[in-house]
């Protein structure tokens, strides 16, 4: 049988919102349960990329349990897949200090994400020495530890949002770069590009909803309680024209509830713009219920089982999983390594 491995991370930043939900993680959940019995599922709270930027040791150890918290609650059995933090798998930092030494400072100095973290216009002046000094060497070679930790596991299979196509290119990059150099050991990732829409920003439609938006009512938590997804819901910015319609550019408040409703009902509207015109009548007000009742109705089991997780009682529980995760997974890695190790001549 062809290999088929699959490799995700998600990065420990608090509770996920409906957009990771809608837009990763619940697909993770469907790959899940629909991937043949050979397949390897390695879903993994990335840690090590979470500190590319400053955290707090404490704040960091609590968002890392609630993301595993999270991932057990959206319905990932660590029976079946592989749930892990990747600072627990030393070979992810091994193999990137490897490919470190092949990889091209030009190609990484073109990847959009460093550019826009620069918020460097394309043709820009060169930056002073004091600005340089501020850029850090993780946040510039954060795509080689994103290379490191899908070729660690020779992943087949490799979900990621549209903007992280690049960062995939640069993994096989990586890959045939390294083959070419010791032969044949590391396996180039296939793209899943996930289907799933953007869930865009309920108090500013005009952006992705985002942990990184100041207002807390700009997004739905997983966790969050039916009165909290209401409340939330209700203060969404819609707009005055009666009815509902799908125009995500002249009305993208209302579009952007009839897309979250799209995705969370199991109504049988085959897409957004039907499922508009089956709502045309609706007000607003009749238009955020529905929302609110359908997100609450898909959230209530997730709540109920993050909630157990955290229990007090469970904590040895969720670390038992952790540590079970980090076992499966450097085993993964090992297989790699010992390979790696012995082409590279260690
Ligand atoms: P954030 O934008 O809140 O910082 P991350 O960048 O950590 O979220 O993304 C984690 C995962 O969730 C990624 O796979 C990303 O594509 C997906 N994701 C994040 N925000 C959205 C959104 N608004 N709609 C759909 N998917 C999203
Ligand atoms: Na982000």
């Amino acid at each position: 049988a062809p290999r088929h491995v699959v490799f995700s991370g998600i990065q420990p930043t608090g509770v996920p919102h409906l957009g990771n939900y809608l837009g990763a993680l619940r697909q993770w959940v469907k790959q899940q349960n629909e991937a043949p019995l050979e397949a390897t599922l390695l879903y993994s709270i990335v840690d090590l990329h979470a500190i590319t930027v400053r955290q707090d040791a404490s704040q960091l150890r609590q968002w890392r349990k609630e993301m595993l918290a999270s991932l057990l609650a959206v319905g990932l059995d660590p029976k079946r897949s592989i749930i892990f933090c990747q600072s627990a798998v030393a070979a992810h930092s091994e193999l990137m200090w490897i490919l470190s030494c092949q990889a091209s400072m030009g190609y990484l100095s073109r990847m959009t994400q460093w550019k826009s973290k620069l918020a460097l216009p394309e043709n820009t002046t060169p930056l002073d020495s004091s600005s340089k000094a501020k850029l850090k060497l993780g946040l510039f070679s954060y795509p080689v530890l994103q290379a490191a930790d899908i070729l660690v596991h020779r992943a087949s299979h490799v979900p990621v949002g549209a903007d992280q196509g690049q960062h995939l290119e640069f993994a096989r990059e990586c890959a045939n770069g390294f083959n070419h150099n010791f032969g044949p050991v590391l396996i180039p990732p296939e793209t899943i590009l996930s289907s799933a829409k953007r869930v865009m920003s309920l108090t500013r439609p005009h952006l992705k909803m985002s942990k990184s938006h100041e207002d807390p009512k700009s997004r739905i938590l997983i966790t969050d309680s039916r009165d909290q997804i209401a409340k939330k819901v209700n203060s969404a910015l819609t707009d005055t024209i009666p009815g509902v319609t799908y125009d995500p550019v002249n009305r993208p408040g209302v579009s952007n509830l009839v897309d979250i409703l799209f995705h969370v009902d199991e109504s049988a509207a085959p897409n957004s713009e039907a499922l508009a015109l089956d709502l045309k009548d609706l007000s607003m007000r009749a238009l955020k219920e529905k929302v609110s009742d359908a997100v609450d109705r898909q959230l209530s089991v997730v709540r109920e089982r993050y909630e157990e997780a955290m229990q007090e009682g469970n904590a040895q529980y969720l670390a038992d999983i952790g540590e079970d995760g980090a076992r499966r997974a450097s085993a993964s890695a090992e297989a790699t390594m010992k390979l790696v190790r012995d082409a590279v001549g260690f």
